[in-house]
């Protein structure tokens, strides 16, 4: 079985749920406590053991690759002011992993902007991480993924239960438990029901374990759901040739592109905040 090295974090959106603060801000720049959003996402990648990530762009995005690069000029004024320990953090930040951008010229859907991962990728399976959804757990949910495909050997997509009036916002997938626990055989998944229309309450969130043949089928895949080429429809697709999984993950999601997520994420991450945690939650006591 083929180690998984690389994740592809498509990040080419334009943020529309999130303006006008996306407007001239990448929104996967908008901070959770201390961090870009984009920081956590590959800092979970990197907690999983990947070796390399291949950023999915579009213009107005630089500010993303700059905040993972190394700024010499940056780094002179702070050895010169005797910075020693936000030195450290910005060269830690800036060494976490190797990062490829590859450009989406046109914003053609999700499914198009994996497409545009292959030749980076090749022929080895990998990881999808969405830049929105931010996953709070023990065993990072990438991490759980892995196990998993060790035990399997085939893709898997992380799913949550939701409520049967939510499931149109989502990906839903139909299927059957497995012996393993949490797993699930997929049968079916269809992008965003129409509302009424689905019985099955999983829904993906933005964590995808792919087998390399996905860029051949996304290849042929025809816009779908909102005109646009849908990675759900492509892995309909796989899932007709072959074996499928769907994973309930152990942990809280948070969809930080959307504004209400996105408060809610701030609010349990600065919780758990090593040093800011207890003065937060003094404070949030103060007010409610
Ligand atoms: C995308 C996927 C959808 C998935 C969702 C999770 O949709 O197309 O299948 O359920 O992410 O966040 P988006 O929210 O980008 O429209």
């Amino acid at each position: 079985m083929q180690t998984i090295k690389k994740a592809v974090i498509p990040v080419a959106g334009l943020g529309t749920r999130f303006l006008p603060a996306s407007k001239a801000i990448p929104k996967e720049m908008m901070t959770i406590v201390d961090r870009p959003t984009i920081q956590y996402i590959v800092e979970e990648v990197v907690a999983s053991g990947i070796e390399e990530v291949v950023l999915i762009t579009s213009e107005g995005k630089s500010a993303i690759e700059n905040h993972f690069d190394y700024d010499f000029q940056l780094d002179t004024v702070l050895k010169e002011k005797n910075k020693f320990q936000l030195r450290e953090e910005l060269t830690n930040i800036s060494n976490l992993i190797d990062i490829v951008s590859v450009r989406q010229k046109e914003p053609l859907g999700l499914g198009h902007a994996i497409w545009m991962a292959r030749n980076v990728v090749g022929d080895e399976p990998f990881l999808v991480l969405l830049g929105d959804d931010l996953v709070m757990s023990d065993v990072p949910c990438c991490k759980q993924m892995i196990d998993l495909y060790n035990q399997v050997g085939e893709s898997i997509v992380a799913v949550q239960r939701v409520p049967l009036d939510q499931t149109y916002q989502y990906g839903i997938v139909e299927g059957e438990a497995i012996d393993i626990e949490r797993a699930h055989k997929v049968s079916r998944m269809v992008e965003k029901p129409a509302p009424g229309t689905s019985t099955s309450d999983m829904a993906i969130i933005g964590r995808y374990l792919l087998m390399p043949e996905i860029f051949d089928v996304l290849g042929r895949t025809t816009p779908g759901h909102g005109g646009e080429i849908q990675l759900t429809d492509a892995l309909q697709a796989l899932a007709n040739k072959r074996e499928m999984y769907a994973y309930e993950f152990d942990g809280v999601r948070y969809d930080a592109g959307d504004k209400l997520g996105y408060l809610k994420a701030v609010v349990d991450f600065a919780l758990q905040h090593r040093t800011l945690g207890k003065p937060f939650r003094d404070h949030l006591r103060s007010v409610c």
